[in-house]
């Protein structure tokens, strides 16, 4: 299959262009677009054909659910049974924005869209071009991150081309993305919401709206472990994943400093390629193959939106082994300890 690539300036958006891309979706093609957090693989979700499309496109295990986008509140009603009240506070602040949701689904969203559960997620981004394009598509666009499964997200049309031309009808290219981290999700289908999955709209965010808010216990740290499951199903793969082995080493920073560098010298006597992940203030410290600055830890938004291009970037420069500094930073801390253990299949050493 030939993939069209289309630009689209997000401070003026072509409606003509996004009007091609949008009969794609009509029509049951796939379509890769941007949105603030990563980019996603846009398929139309009220067709059980686009959904299977995708799964087969990203090589992705069916059992795990996509994301419904929706452009406009009067969409969230027809797909699902109830919204309780605390969700439509929380949509007031947080939509159109990285926030997903979880209600129970109706029988508008087929199951191969839900991953065969009872439930659906559903997000509305805030990124011009998505906006535009989900309502050019007919209001319900289901897509997952837009990257082959088990490979870090994709934050700019560069990754997206990388992982998917020649597999799906279209990738709009609108540049990076602003967050480079996936969306928070809170699942409201219990008592109290829960954090399936942690996102730029942290912890502290959510309380300050909703008050009482639970942390999935299967994604907190020591959970995998100890075996405890995450609900969300995306949450359970190893995911994210360099080629190169991904060490996380953590402690007191100057402690950590030492410990990587002795590891990464003594992986340089073995004969093999090393990688560093550091911050503005610890990189000059070290020596490797390749050091990547994330950032200042005192602006950890930086940090967040490199993390998967800087991941995507060591299996391009073939380095054997990568030791990550830990980002235990207050405000995106959460979310990038998440998606960072995740890609390190949580080995970590303390030091
Ligand atoms: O920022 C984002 O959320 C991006 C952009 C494209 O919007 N999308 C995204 O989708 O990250 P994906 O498919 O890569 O991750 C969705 C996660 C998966 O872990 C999936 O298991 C979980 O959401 N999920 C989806 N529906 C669910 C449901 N009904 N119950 C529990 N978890 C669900
Ligand atoms: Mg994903």
């Amino acid at each position: 299959m030939e993939t069209e690539i289309l630009i689209i300036d997000k401070n003026a958006v072509d409606e003509e262009k996004i009007a091609r891309a949008g009969r794609i979706l009509q029509n049951g093609g796939l379509v890769a677009f941007p949105t603030e957090t990563v980019y996603g693989l846009g398929g139309n979700a009220l067709l059980p054909d686009a959904s299977r499309k995708i799964y087969a496109a990203k090589g992705r295990p069916s059992d795990n659910p996509l994301i419904v986008h929706i452009a406009d509140m009067e969409h969230l009603r027809p797909i699902v049974t109830e919204v309780p009240q605390s969700a439509i506070r929380l949509a007031e602040v947080y939509w159109p924005g990285p926030l997903t949701m979880i209600f129970n689904k109706t029988d508008l969203v087929p199951y191969e869209t839900s991953g065969g559960l009872d439930t659906v997620a559903v997000r509305m981004p805030s990124h011009p071009v998505a906006a535009a394009l989900i309502r050019a598509a007919g209001g319900y666009v289901a897509a997952p991150s837009a990257n082959l499964s088990g490979r870090p997200s994709t934050t700019n049309a560069e990754h997206v081309i990388r992982d998917l031309s020649g597999r799906i009808d279209m990738i709009i290219d609108s540049g990076e993305s602003d967050i480079g981290l996936e969306s928070t999700i809170v699942d409201f289908t219990e008592d109290v919401p829960v954090i399936l999955r942690p996102g730029y709209i942290n912890l502290a965010m959510l309380s300050e709206v909703l008050g009482e808010v639970k942390i999935d216990p299967g994604i907190l740290d020591a959970a995998a472990e100890k075996g405890i499951r995450p609900k969300a199903p995306g949450m359970r793969y190893r995911h994210y994943a360099p080629k190169a082995g991904l060490k996380i080493v953590e402690g007191e920073r100057g402690q950590v400093i030492s410990r990587i560098q002795e590891l990464a010298d003594a992986a340089a006597r073995e004969g093999k390629r090393t990688g560093i992940m550091a911050s503005d203030e610890t990189a000059g410290y070290y020596r490797a193959d390749v050091v990547k600055d994330l950032g200042s830890v005192s602006r950890d938004e930086d940090i967040a939106h490199r993390l998967f291009d800087a991941l995507r970037q060591f299996d391009d420069e073939d380095v054997d082994v990568i030791y990550s500094e830990a980002f235990d930073t207050p405000r995106m801390g959460q979310a990038i300890m998440n998606r960072l253990l995740k890609a390190a299949g949580h080995e970590v050493i303390y030091v």
